[in-house]
């Protein structure tokens, strides 16, 4: 049986320490778990760049998190919508100019289950596109970024990655053939991670000193399931969320602000609640399935990714 290296209650934001002086980047911060991450970031004295594609919703969360952490939360945010690669480009070239160290990067915004198969604004089946490729494209401009600051990449997985496909679809990366609203999704999440293990390969053979985490939140209460979701997916997950086994959207934040904060955690592993079907309960190291791990698939994901988002990845 897996022991709980944090005890029985397993990881909590107590265990943060004083963050003054640090900065994190987080990807779709203005709901859900990122909204959540923070505010618990920045009630530990953090700065906070939130990389949100709203700017409206992103006003009215800075003002939400003044008002709950207090009017000198350093908070801010940079435009940035992951369905559009020359958004991705210009918001990473305006962290570079106002963002002076990056402790960690958190590529936790997507789309789910999303009825129809929809596009970007460059083509890309959209699961796929803002998932995977917008953050591919992010972590790319930002690697050396965060390499100067010896920084952390998070990247913000699901258990919905074996729940799919459980390889990547390079026959047809736009599911032109097959869209289904939760196997593509799961595909582009089982694509994030594969993307974030093979990131570490790469760092460890160039001897960088950044360290990439995968993590997940579990099953959460967000705004994750929308209106374009098929009927009986919001119905029942609007059933599921009144259960017990759906916990709150501050507890699946957990697990990303335990990875860009917690020190000696082991990056091979995959962190999230780990109690019933790793849903809920104590936050710690999960149960993973060994094809994520898959290094010949990891391998062409990367040159996929490279083409796709047409710029090289050196690390
Ligand atoms: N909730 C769960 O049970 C659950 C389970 C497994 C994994 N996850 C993962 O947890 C992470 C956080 O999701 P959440 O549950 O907190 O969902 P959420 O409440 O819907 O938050 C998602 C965030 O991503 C942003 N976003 C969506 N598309 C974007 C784009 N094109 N460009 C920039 N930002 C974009 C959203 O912005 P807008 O408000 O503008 O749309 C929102 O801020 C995701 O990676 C998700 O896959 C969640």
């Amino acid at each position: 049986m897996n022991t709980n290296q944090f005890g029985k209650e397993g990881w909590t934001p107590e265990r943060v320490g004083n963050l003054n002086g640090k900065t994190y980047l987080i990807t779709g911060a203005n709901a859900g778990a990122g909204f959540e991450a923070s505010k618990i970031l920045l009630s530990k004295g953090a700065e906070v760049v939130m990389l949100n594609r709203n700017e409206q919703k992103s006003n009215k969360a800075i003002a939400d998190l003044k008002k709950e952490v207090g009017a000198a939360a350093k908070v801010s945010f940079i435009k940035m919508d992951l369905a559009e690669l020359s958004s991705v480009r210009s918001a990473a070239k305006e962290v570079i100019k106002r963002v002076s160290n990056i402790d960690a990067l958190i590529c936790n915004a997507a789309i789910a289950q999303v009825a129809k198969q929809t596009f970007t604004a460059d083509g890309i089946e959209s699961n796929l596109g803002v998932n995977h490729y917008g953050h591919f494209l992010l972590v790319n401009l930002l690697f050396d970024k965060v390499a100067q600051s010896k920084g952390r990449i998070v990247v913000v997985a699901s258990e919905g990655y074996k729940m799919g496909l459980k390889t990547i679809q390079f026959e047809d990366m736009n599911f032109d053939k097959n869209y289904h609203p939760n196997n593509t999704y799961c595909h582009s999440k089982l694509a994030q991670m594969m993307f974030a293990y093979e990131l570490q390969n790469r760092i460890k053979a160039a001897n960088k000193e950044v360290q990439v985490y995968v993590c997940h939140p579990g099953a959460s209460k967000t705004s994750l399931i929308r209106k374009d979701a098929p009927f009986m997916t919001r119905f029942m997950w609007s059933i599921m969320s009144s259960l017990p086994i759906v916990q709150s959207a501050e507890k699946g934040a957990y697990p990303e602000v335990m990875c860009a904060t917690e020190e000696n955690l082991n990056q091979a592993a995959y962190f999230g609640p780990t109690g019933r079907l790793q849903w809920t309960g104590p936050v710690g190291e999960c149960e993973m399935e060994s094809f994520v791990k898959d290094r010949a698939i990891a391998k062409k994901l990367w040159t996929v990714s490279e083409e796709q988002t047409g710029e090289p990845f050196q690390v």
